[in-house]
């Protein structure tokens, strides 16, 4: 796409069918309520979750997930919150409802794939929290599971161009980023990024999403950034892409880069060996969840 007022034209009509995107509504007014109000009480949440059984029921498997280690299994919602703390069943409660809203419908997409990739991606992005002792405040769940949430605007607001995409990918072994900027002149961390700002979500979320490609781009929440790409990468390099036809990666593509010097920079213990444990531990967890939450979308 030469033409930059062609590309302007386009851009302009892509913001604008964001802006008209309503506000999720499944269960929006408490979505609201939880985005806004920074006062919402425990209380408030748990009958928020309590009302809505599937949510309850996702909720609670994630908690009895082996990340947690727990020994007993939680039965209760008000157990999960203590378990979880306010932060985190928040935040998994806004990944859900998303997950709700956005279901792929075009026959480009497969959605369970889709939603695979970004299970596994919140669970990466948790994992990865633990293992490199960085503050985990809920925004790594939120940021992975959602992080490709643009993907899911371009196929339900611009379908034609959708299936452009997909084809130019499959056609030049292009990434998603390249054929976005090819085809609709904007990429899906940017539209994912406007439509969770239009929503009001928390600030990091958003900016974490915006970043999670070039994660070297953010000055203010890069250690968060760092994780949730290195998550997408991770989970692509376990097979869990978002499309079959995708790019394969391997550690290779990552080590000895200037991406890996950037993230080595920044604290990030990784070099050669401890990046091959890094994978080997977290293939073994994406196999012991295989049954449990990776299924939460099946
Ligand atoms: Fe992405
Ligand atoms: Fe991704």
């Amino acid at each position: 796409m030469k033409n930059s007022a062609t590309v302007e034209k386009k851009v302009d009509r892509i913001v604008q069918t964001i802006e008209q995107i309503p506000t999720l509504p499944i269960i929006s007014e408490h979505i609201q309520t939880l985005l806004k109000d920074d006062d919402v009480s425990v209380k408030q949440l748990e009958e928020i979750i309590e009302k809505d059984p599937p949510l309850a029921a996702k909720l609670l498997k994630l908690v009895n997930s082996s990340f947690y280690g727990l020994l007993n299994k939680i039965s209760s919602i008000e157990h999960a919150l203590v378990i979880l703390g306010f932060k985190e069943v928040r935040n998994v409660v806004l990944g859900f409802s998303i997950q709700r809203h956005f279901t792929p419908s075009t026959g480009a997409f497969d959605p369970k794939r889709f939603w695979k990739h970004s299970i596994i991606c919140s669970q990466v992005a948790k994992y990865l929290g633990k293992h490199f002792n960085a503050m985990d405040d809920g925004t790594f769940f939120l940021s992975g599971l959602i992080h490709d949430i643009g993907k899911l605007v371009i196929e339900q607001y611009f379908q034609d161009e959708f299936g452009e995409i997909i084809d130019y990918i499959e056609k030049n072994n292009a990434t998603f980023s390249q054929a976005e900027k090819e085809i609709l002149g904007v990429t899906h961390y940017q539209i994912g990024a406007k439509l969770l700002q239009q929503w009001h979500f928390p600030k990091k979320v958003t900016m974490q999403i915006f970043y999670h490609h070039a994660p070297w781009h953010d000055k203010n929440y890069s250690t968060g950034s760092i994780i949730v790409y290195l998550s997408n990468i991770l989970t692509k390099m376990t097979g869990y892409a978002c499309l079959e036809s995708e790019q394969k990666m391997g550690p290779e593509d990552i080590l000895n880069t200037s991406v890996h010097d950037f993230i080595i920079k920044n604290g990030f213990e990784l070099e050669k060996e401890s990046f091959e444990a890094l994978l080997t531990g977290i293939h073994e967890f994406i196999a012991a969840e295989q049954n449990n939450v990776l299924k939460l979308f099946d």
